[in-house]
């Protein structure tokens, strides 16, 4: 049963934040005045090969970069030195996979074996330093195993998630060219078993660039059939391999490309650098995790995400911490006591995960009957992030636990948290709906249209003065324009998060929106426009509209508007269930778009621009203004139907 906590109440909205704000602030001012000092400081907790010659390399900003000349290996510094250290017996992943019945512990000693191993198929295969290796993989050890092998001979991996189908893997494919693919049979998702080989051979069919080799880990409810010449069994390339050593690799050289959603269908791929992200990742998980090497550390994300990148493969390995890569959902495998098994079981420290998978627990379990059930005393506190964490859902598990629940803002560009309570300084009071305050080196502003910067309670866009701190991105993949256009060209000086909020008189931040076509749906982040690229290539369809509309559990789901071609006249039913599935097919199922409605038109400006903005408002059944540049309002009674059809807005009276 569960042991008492010296918990202190539930948070209130408290006031008092600067004068409790001591520590952080005093380190937070340094690391934006002496930057190259306090990053050195930071950077010297970890193992080069060769000592960078300047800390920040502005001569080509806004490209800035870190640790400019110096040498290490992520790798390393993640598995190797920890062995040198005496930690080989300690346990550096725990699996544990309730769909599979199933729980694997490898410590750091048997890590540095498979990861040198798994290095060496690789290099057997023909990757060498800077090529590209993707990796499309389920909630499998092996995932973390070939990320680390790409780090050890500075491969450059980019890890695509599960949850994308065919055509989303082929872009990602034709846009970094990688040598091999490593992938497993198949995917486990609550009861169904998903074959992951198929979606590969479709997408490597699709792609233009086609790599030389696939890797493919056998997995027992469903083996791949292996394409003769171009695949290899996983565990025959590893029987076959030599250990490689770690290969020290430029700090600047890219560890990762990590795609996300744009504006567009073309997603953004993100790159990390070494020796930026290494020591970024490891001041976070002291300062903002407040996490001791030894303990249990874990992330209830996917790998194919940047939590999951940041914060169940690399943070805690670099920190000497044991990582959980679990394979199992909130509810359902097998009930909403899941994640407290796993604490239990795992005696986990801290535990990270994204609000939608606690309302999941709540819808199922409100009482928190499960919870009570378990021995949660190790558990220290709960970070959450990926999405706006609702004060309802963050309350709630604070009653429910009884330790802090600390909501924290990052992006995948960012690789981790902008703003965030740095419980491993000081743990700050904390304001329900905010995620505190901005973690050093992130020069957190609110600007306005003009770009001047906006005064506390104005809300405005969110942006960070460059230099951005280590960690972040350098660049986009080979897209140096596309890069300056996405993020630094609107406010010159300054990098534009896309997101809209404000901050109050003691500095807190409040993020409140996107400013772009994102959508936020489960704590995966989408592209509206991806969506309408998909619908907008069905036969049938003249025009469309995409929008986020408000969901319970999901935070968001994407809805469609559609206007048909003249002329056609096929049951409307039967158009709606073919854009469903074509979305699903070539986005994924990860997409969760199962909203669309058939209308004669779209709201639209007098120059063309299709309202969106409007039709959101009337579905979420917020006030709005008719805009007075609309060429026609009569429309928007129709939308209003059509969306009171599919069960959203319906009260009809909200225009202001
Ligand atoms: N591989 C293949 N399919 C996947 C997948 C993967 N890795 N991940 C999700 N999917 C599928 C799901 O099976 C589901 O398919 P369905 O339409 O056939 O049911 C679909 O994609 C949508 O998945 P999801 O958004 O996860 O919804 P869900 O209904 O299965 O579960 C939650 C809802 C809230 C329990 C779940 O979203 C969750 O746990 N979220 C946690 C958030 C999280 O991890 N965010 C990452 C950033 S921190
Ligand atoms: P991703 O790149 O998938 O991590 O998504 C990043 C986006 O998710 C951010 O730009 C925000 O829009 C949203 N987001 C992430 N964390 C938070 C948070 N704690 N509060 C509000 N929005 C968040």
């Amino acid at each position: 049963m569960r042991k008492s906590h010296s918990y202190r109440g539930p948070s209130k909205p408290a006031g008092g934040g600067r004068r409790t704000m001591g520590i952080y602030r005093t380190i937070y001012e340094r690391s934006l005045e002496q930057p190259e000092a306090f990053w050195a400081e930071a950077a010297a907790a970890l193992h080069w090969d060769k000592p960078w010659e300047r800390v920040l390399d502005a001569e080509k900003a806004p490209f800035h970069r870190w640790f400019a000349g110096g040498r290490l290996n992520t790798c390393y510094n993640a598995v190797d030195r920890h062995v040198a250290a005496g930690r080989g017996g300690q346990p550096a992943v725990i699996h544990d996979s309730p769909v599979t019945n199933s729980r694997r512990v490898v410590t750091f000693a048997e890590l540095l074996e498979l990861v040198s191993r798994f290095a060496g198929a690789l290099v057997r295969l023909g990757v060498a330093k800077g090529d590209r290796v993707i990796i499309y993989m389920p909630m499998v050890p092996e995932a973390v195993v070939a990320m680390l092998a790409c780090a050890r001979i500075g491969a450059i991996h980019s890890v695509v998630f599960g949850g994308f189908a065919s055509h989303e893997l082929a872009t990602r494919i034709d846009d970094a060219k990688p040598v091999v693919i490593v992938s497993a049979s198949c995917g486990i998702e609550g009861a169904k078993v998903l074959p992951y080989k198929p979606l590969l051979d479709r997408a490597i069919e699709q792609a233009s660039h086609k790599p030389k080799h696939c890797i493919v880990l056998q997995r027992p409810p469903c083996e791949a059939t292996l394409i003769r010449g171009r695949d290899v069994d996983w565990a025959e390339a590893m029987a076959a391999a030599h250990p490689v050593d770690c290969v020290p690799v430029e700090a600047t050289d890219p560890l990762y490309i990590l795609y996300t959603s744009g504006t567009t269908g073309q997603p953004k791929g993100v790159v990390r650098d070494n020796g930026g992200h290494a020591t970024a990742l490891l001041w976070s998980m002291r300062n903002i995790y407040g996490m001791k090497p030894g303990e249990v550390f874990w992330a209830a994300s996917d790998v194919g995400w940047v939590v999951g990148h940041s914060y169940i493969c690399y943070g805690p390995l670099l920190n000497g911490n044991t990582t959980v890569v679990y394979e199992g959902k909130p509810v359902g495998t097998p009930d909403p006591g899941a994640f407290w098994r796993v604490i239990a079981e795992h005696k986990v420290s801290v535990l990270f995960t994204a609000p939608t998978a606690f309302r999941a627990i709540k819808k199922e379990d409100p009482e928190g009957a499960f919870i009570r059930k378990h021995d949660l005393s190790s558990l220290r506190t709960l970070f959450l992030a990926g999405e706006r964490c609702d004060p309802d859902t963050l309350l709630w598990a604070e009653a429910q636990l009884g330790v802090p629940v600390i909501d924290h803002w990052w992006q995948t560009e960012t690789g981790w948290a902008i703003a965030a309570n740095p419980i491993g300084i000081e743990k700050l009071p904390i304001r329900p709906g905010s995620p505190t305050v901005p973690m050093v080196g992130y020069d957190v502003q609110i600007l306005d249209e003009a770009g001047k910067v906006l005064p506390a309670g104005r809300m405005g866009a969110i942006c960070i003065r460059l230099p951005l701190p280590p960690g972040c991105l350098p660049t986009l993949w080979q897209a140096d324009a596309r890069y300056q256009q996405a993020y630094l060209s609107r406010y010159p000086g300054w990098y534009l998060t896309g997101d809209a909020g404000y901050k109050d008189s003691d500095g807190y931040l409040y993020i409140m929106s996107r400013i772009d076509d994102v959508i936020n749906v489960a704590g995966h982040r989408l592209s509206t426009g991806a969506i309408e690229e998909v619908l907008a290539s069905h036969k049938d369809v003249a025009e469309c509209a995409v929008i986020g509309v408000a969901d319970q559990l999901k935070g968001e789901l994407p809805l469609g508007l559609v206007v048909l071609k003249a002329g056609v006249a096929r049951d409307p039913a039967e158009i709606r269930q073919e854009l469903i599935a074509k979305v699903r097919s070539e986005i994924g199922p990860v997409a969760a778009f199962k909203l669309v409605a058939i209308v004669s038109r779209l709201p639209k400006t007098r120059s063309g621009k299709i309202l969106r903005g409007t039709m959101k408002k009337i579905a979420d059944n917020s006030e709005y203004k008719v805009p007075a540049t609309i060429d026609d309002p009569m429309i928007l009674n129709e939308i209003a139907d059509a969306l009171k059809e599919l069960g959203y807005g319906g009260a009809g009276a909200n225009a202001a």
